[in-house]
C-alpha cells in the first residue's frame, strides 16, 4: 500500500459470513466460527502492524441468542479459548484489550476470564482490541439513559447539562474515539444494531467476502477505498 494513504484511527467490523462459509463447503456453521477465529488473530496483528489505534469486532449480538443453542454454545466456547490462548499475544505485542456490551447474561467463567485479561492489558500502548460481545446499539442506549436518570437523581448531573458530549460519556465506548471505518463483510447492506450512535460520521465499507476469508489483503483493500472517501463531516 501506497505510504500516503491514511491509516483510519479507529476500525469497526462486523464480521459476517461464518455460516455461509461453512455452508459452501458442506460443513456445519460452527466450523465457519473457528475459522473466522483466524481472520481475527489475523486482522488484529495487521491493525498493529498498520498503526491503527482502535480495532472494534461485532462478536456476538444481544440478538444472537435467537440462535439454536449448540451454536450458542460453541460461540462462547470459541471465545473461552481465545481468552485463554490470545493473552499472551495480547501482552507481547502490547495491546490494550477492552469487552463492550452488556456482562449480566454472560458466564461468570468468561466475565472474569475478560475482566483478568482488560486488567492486565490495561496499561498497553499499542492496539485498542474491543470485542463487543452481548452487545446490541439500542440496549447501550437504553443503559446510558438509564444511568443519567440514576445520576441526576443522586446529584451528580443536573438535567439542563445533559449535551451530545455528556451522553456520550455514558455509553459502553466512553474512552473510545468514534469509528472512522465500518467494513461489514459478506455483502449485507444493513447496520445490525452496532454502534449507532457512534458511527454517525464513520465511512462504510461493504465487502462480499465472507469473514473466515478477509485477511491483511482485504484490509488493505477497504483502507485504500477509504482513503478515496472525502470526510466532511456535514460541512461543505
Ligand atoms: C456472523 O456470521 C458471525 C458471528 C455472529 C460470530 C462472530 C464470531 C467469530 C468471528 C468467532 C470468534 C470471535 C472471537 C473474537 C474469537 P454468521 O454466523 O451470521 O454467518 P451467516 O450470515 O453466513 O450465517
Amino acid at each position: 500500500m501506497k505510504k500516503k494513504n491514511k491509516i483510519p484511527n479507529h476500525i469497526a467490523i462486523i464480521m459476517d459470513g461464518n455460516g455461509r462459509w461453512a455452508k459452501k463447503r458442506n460443513l456445519p456453521r460452527i466450523f465457519g466460527h473457528k475459522e473466522g477465529a483466524k481472520s481475527v488473530r489475523e486482522i488484529t496483528q495487521a491493525c498493529v502492524k498498520l498503526g491503527v489505534r482502535y480495532l472494534t469486532l461485532y462478536a456476538f449480538s444481544t440478538e444472537n441468542w435467537k440462535r439454536p443453542k449448540n451454536e450458542i454454545k460453541f460461540l462462547m466456547r470459541l471465545l473461552k479459548e481465545y481468552l485463554n490462548n490470545e493473552r499472551k499475544t495480547l501482552i507481547k505485542n502490547n495491546i490494550r484489550f477492552k469487552v463492550i456490551g452488556n456482562r449480566n447474561k454472560l458466564a461468570r467463567d468468561i466475565i472474569k476470564k475478560i475482566e483478568e485479561t482488560e486488567e492486565l492489558t490495561q496499561k498497553n500502548t499499542s492496539l485498542t482490541l474491543i470485542i463487543a460481545l452481548n452487545y446490541g446499539s439500542r440496549d447501550e442506549i437504553i443503559n446510558a439513559v438509564n444511568e443519567i436518570i440514576k445520576d441526576i437523581k443522586n446529584g451528580k448531573l443536573v438535567k439542563e447539562k445533559i449535551s451530545e458530549n455528556i451522553f456520550k460519556n455514558y455509553l459502553y465506548t466512553k474512552d473510545i474515539p468514534d469509528p472512522d471505518l465500518l467494513i461489514r463483510t459478506s455483502g449485507e447492506m444493513r447496520i445490525s444494531n452496532f454502534l449507532l450512535w457512534q458511527i454517525a460520521y464513520t465511512e462504510l465499507y461493504v465487502t462480499k467476502t465472507l469473514w473466515p476469508d478477509f485477511k491483511a489483503k482485504d484490509l488493505m483493500k477497504a483502507i485504500y477505498e477509504f482513503n478515496k472517501r472525502e470526510r466532511r463531516f456535514g460541512g461543505i
